[in-house]
């Protein structure tokens, strides 16, 4: 069975053909998807959306690029509807300094650390969503979530690095510190040799899957929207780099996901 564990349905792009899709991704044996909220207008969004479909679970977080908005309002909402049994994680929540027009980085900080103490909060996994900012995430991470192995935080429950873009070395220093790394589209890609690398050394039980659709397809369907459809492709590459079968493959992709998300 796969789980995607980084999804955005609630997309405009998914407007036309949402319940079609949705509707169609065990016929490619994708029983379970996480929902990843971006924006603090999705949270209710979200929790209509996993009661509407069984195999949907949901996270609750701001992404870097939009919390020059955000109040302690939206801390509150987090946390009353974090109470929803399949609401499982933080995120995506992080830092991004790839675009010059995205909040200031002191902004970004500032609501980085916020969501990270109220996941150590809830005792829920975080997802992480670090473009072009590996230094300032892992200092903030070691200070503001997970601590320091002599003093680690009360109600640190892991998470992942979504989206992974660094390079393998860091990918180690994640996992050390007690996180997952999430692999999508690129990790096909015929320039996509880093990711390619990530998928190599990551310790088999520290690595997880993702589309990040509609966004990220991935070979042979670069460019086109991406769907939960489409993980057979990341997973028959990572398979193929371990030199391991698909189904041996796909189901220890599953338990991973399993795990990050305290799914029993
Ligand atoms: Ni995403």
């Amino acid at each position: 069975m796969i789980f995607d564990t980084h999804a955005h349905y609630l997309d405009h792009r998914f407007d036309e053909d949402r319940d079609n899709i949705i509707n169609s991704l065990k016929t490619e044996n994708v029983t379970k998807v996480c929902e990843i909220s971006a924006d603090a207008d999705d949270f209710i969004q979200i929790v209509d959306h996993i009661d509407k479909y069984d195999m949907f679970y949901g996270s609750l977080g701001v992404h870097p690029s939009v919390v020059d908005k955000l109040t302690e309002d939206h801390m509150d909402m987090i946390k009353k509807l974090s109470t929803h049994k399949k609401i499982v994680a933080i995120g995506e929540i992080g830092l991004d300094y790839h675009f010059d027009d995205d909040p200031e980085p002191e902004v970004q900080k500032k609501w980085f650390i916020r969501q990270l103490e109220i996941a150590n909060e809830l005792e829920l996994p975080v997802i992480i969503h670090s473009r072009d900012a590996a230094k300032e995430t892992i200092d903030i991470l070691k200070e503001y979530h997970r601590g320091t192995n002599k003093e680690p935080k009360k109600g640190f429950n892991g998470g992942v690095i979504h989206c992974y873009s660094y390079s393998p070395e860091l990918a180690l220093e994640f996992i050390e510190m007690g996180y997952y790394i999430g692999l999508d589209g690129p990790v096909t890609f015929k320039n996509g040799k880093k990711a390619k690398e990530v998928a190599k050394v990551v310790p088999e039980d520290r690595l997880v899957v993702e589309t990040d659709c509609p966004y990220m397809s991935p070979e042979p369907h670069r460019g086109s929207r991406n769907s939960s459809l489409n993980l057979k492709y990341i997973i028959a590459e990572i398979a193929n780099l371990r030199e391991k079968s698909y189904e041996e493959m796909e189901e220890i992709l599953y338990n991973n996901s399993l795990r990050l998300y305290n799914i029993k």
